[in-house]
């Protein structure tokens, strides 16, 4: 759907992080926002751990889009509790990569994102590349460098953007799980910064790629990220294991982006 803001429709993902302990619990969950998205003008996709990929993919059969949480750059090989980009084939169209989650606990660099965006490319996912800097680095005044640096880097061995299926999650990290969110105005000046870094490295495809705001999004607050003009959507986080309102958040992002 072309809209005034460009081609780029509503975008909600639901990143379920290690949640819910059951299949049966993912599976509910899954069917619960299938029913609540269905009609909405919104590209919805739901993000569960890597054990409930392939039960959730089966239960909500195309009806909404399915994303890994991570996934390793190599295709096979010693590489002990990873999943690879040819084993998701066929199950997840979407893999969120360079979580602050994964690059905090599990030690993922710059370096070791770049790789993954490039791999999920290659093997036609639809990378959604999150940044965002820390409270720390907030406070130090260095947002712009690591959005930069962190944007860059990612991006560094994707030839061209426009075709790519890349998405970008502006999070910064201390509006995670916290009940901080950042501010419209602060969304959307990241935002802006971003859209800036896509259109120097490709200004026809620029314009295509979905920018999203995460971090402790709620359907009270959705609105406020969804009517700033360099925003199409939003990873969200604990709200997403609430059919209800995810949902809502969902219909928000179709009322004002769809
Ligand atoms: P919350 O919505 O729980 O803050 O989490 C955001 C997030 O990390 C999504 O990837």
């Amino acid at each position: 759907m072309t809209t005034s803001r460009g081609p780029r429709r509503a975008l909600i993902a639901g990143n379920w992080k290690m949640n819910p302990a059951s299949r049966e619990e993912a599976v509910g969950l899954a069917n619960t926002v299938v029913r609540a998205v269905e009609d909405l003008e919104a590209t919805t996709v739901l993000c569960p751990p890597t054990m409930w990929l392939v039960p959730v993919a089966s239960a909500i059969d195309g009806r909404v889009g399915v994303g890994a949480q991570t996934m390793a750059a190599e295709e096979a090989g010693a590489f002990t509790g990873e999943t690879s980009p040819l084993m998701l084939r066929g199950i997840a169209d979407w893999v969120i990569l360079g979580h602050s989650e994964r690059r905090h606990y599990n030690g993922e660099t710059d370096e070791t994102v770049r790789r993954k965006v490039v791999s999920a490319v290659d093997h036609g996912l639809r990378p959604i590349l999150a940044i965002g800097e820390r409270l720390e680095e907030r406070k130090a005044g260095a947002t712009e460098a690591v959005i930069d640096r962190q944007l860059r880097i990612g991006l560094t061995d994707i030839r061209r953007i426009a075709g790519s299926g890349l998405v970008i999650a502006y999070e910064p990290v201390w509006a995670i799980g916290t009940g901080n969110a950042a501010t419209g105005d602060d969304a959307q000046g990241a935002a802006a910064q971003i859209r800036g870094i896509l259109r120097e490295l490709d200004a026809d495809g620029a314009n295509e790629i979905p920018i999203l705001y995460g971090g402790s999004v709620t359907p009270d607050n959705a609105r406020e990220f969804f009517a700033q003009p360099e925003i199409d959507g939003a990873l969200v986080g604990g709200a997403s294991l609430d059919a209800t309102a995810f949902g809502r958040i969902v219909a928000r992002a179709a009322e004002l982006r769809g």
